[in-house]
């Protein structure tokens, strides 16, 4: 058994904070055996930018981690809710109306 490096405080995914220290653990305590599954055990790559800053990252090490073809968690277009009104002015509409 590795003893625990600096390493495993780097923040993998800024969004959600988690480190590489924790990506390992739940790949080891889980026994996770995907990126999707690591992605629900961690939340990586679930914060408000939806992938877009850790995607590589986190790609990166499940290359290293999981046999090729297992599915990847792949970066999302992050959602907001938009108000009526923006929608409406948008489309030229009067809010009036
Ligand atoms: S840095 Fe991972 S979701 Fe934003």
């Amino acid at each position: 058994m590795s003893t625990p490096g600096p390493e495993q405080d780097v923040i993998i995914c800024r969004c959600e904070r988690v480190t590489l220290g924790a990506l390992m653990r739940a790949r080891r305590d889980f026994e996770v055996s995907s990126g999707r599954e690591l992605k629900l055990a961690t939340r990586a790559s679930m914060g408000i930018c939806q992938g877009r800053v850790c995607h590589a990252s986190l790609e990166a090490l499940y290359a290293r981690w999981f046999p090729p073809g297992r599915d990847v968690a792949r970066p999302r277009t992050p959602a907001r809710a938009v108000p009526f009104g923006v929608l409406r002015a948008l489309a030229g509409e009067d809010a009036d109306e």
